[in-house]
């Protein structure tokens, strides 16, 4: 698609899951200096997958550290209920998932209510047909490419097929809404996920476990 399409956005958004919290500005100011247009911010509970990771206050500290667009995954059950506060302290994208809520549309509302952009997410298992009623109210998809709870697990192969299928819908309907792929990116993969139609890659472990992380980004961004 790339090749048919070379104007396609495209994006690469470091997840900070993966950065060391000891030095959480430090690598906030390499991701500053990068080709990364977005940072990747993975809030967990708990709940909705087995694993927690972190909220408000690390937030706030990463968005005084930045001025590039916070892309805020909310891994949590009744995301409704925190749409308000992420917007508030610094989320310029909101990506629930689709699994965690029975209240999609007062979710997309509330993200237009407080000004950000409108994403929803759904597990490797979850089709990408349960999103067509609600395609032309999303900023952008993400598609997990592993289950949600944990960096550094493998890329499941069977998610090009997902992203091909997302990248017609979309085309179909003449929208601009963006698609995201999360969990197990790396150079090895990423010509191979911008051909098949995303625009937003998100990498943790290749990014920050890389012995030159600004490079990775590099040429992730120009694989
Ligand atoms: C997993 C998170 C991912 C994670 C990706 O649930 O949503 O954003 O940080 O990490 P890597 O790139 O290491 O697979
Ligand atoms: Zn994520």
């Amino acid at each position: 698609m790339s090749y048919l399409c070379p104007a396609m956005k495209r994006i690469i958004s470091p997840s900070m899951l993966s950065a060391d919290f000891g030095h959480l500005y430090r690598d906030t100011q390499m991701v500053n200096a990068s080709a990364a247009g977005w940072i990747h911010i993975d809030v967990m509970d708990g709940v909705f997958v087995p694993n927690i990771s972190f909220g408000f206050p690390v937030l706030k500290a990463i968005r005084r550290a930045t001025d590039k667009m916070l892309d805020v995954h909310l891994m949590i059950v009744e995301p409704e209920k925190y749409i308000e506060r992420f917007a508030r302290d610094g989320a310029g994208l909101i990506t629930v998932h689709f699994e965690a809520t029975d209240d999609l549309d007062v979710c997309l509302n509330l993200m237009r209510e407080y000004g950000v952009q409108t994403g929803v997410s759904i597990r490797p298992a979850t089709p990408v047909s349960v999103l067509e009623p609600w395609l032309d109210r999303l900023d952008m998809v993400l598609i997990m490419s592993v289950e949600p709870g944990f960096g550094g697990q493998s890329f499941i192969p069977g998610s090009l097929d997902k992203i091909r299928e997302l990248r017609s819908m979309i085309d179909a309907r003449s929208l601009d809404t963006l698609i995201e792929v999360d969990g197990g990116i790396s150079v090895a993969n990423a010509r191979d996920l911008f051909d098949a139609g995303a625009n937003v890659l998100v990498a943790g472990a290749a990014v920050f476990g890389a012995p030159d992380p600004t490079a990775e980004i590099e040429k992730m961004l120009r694989a």
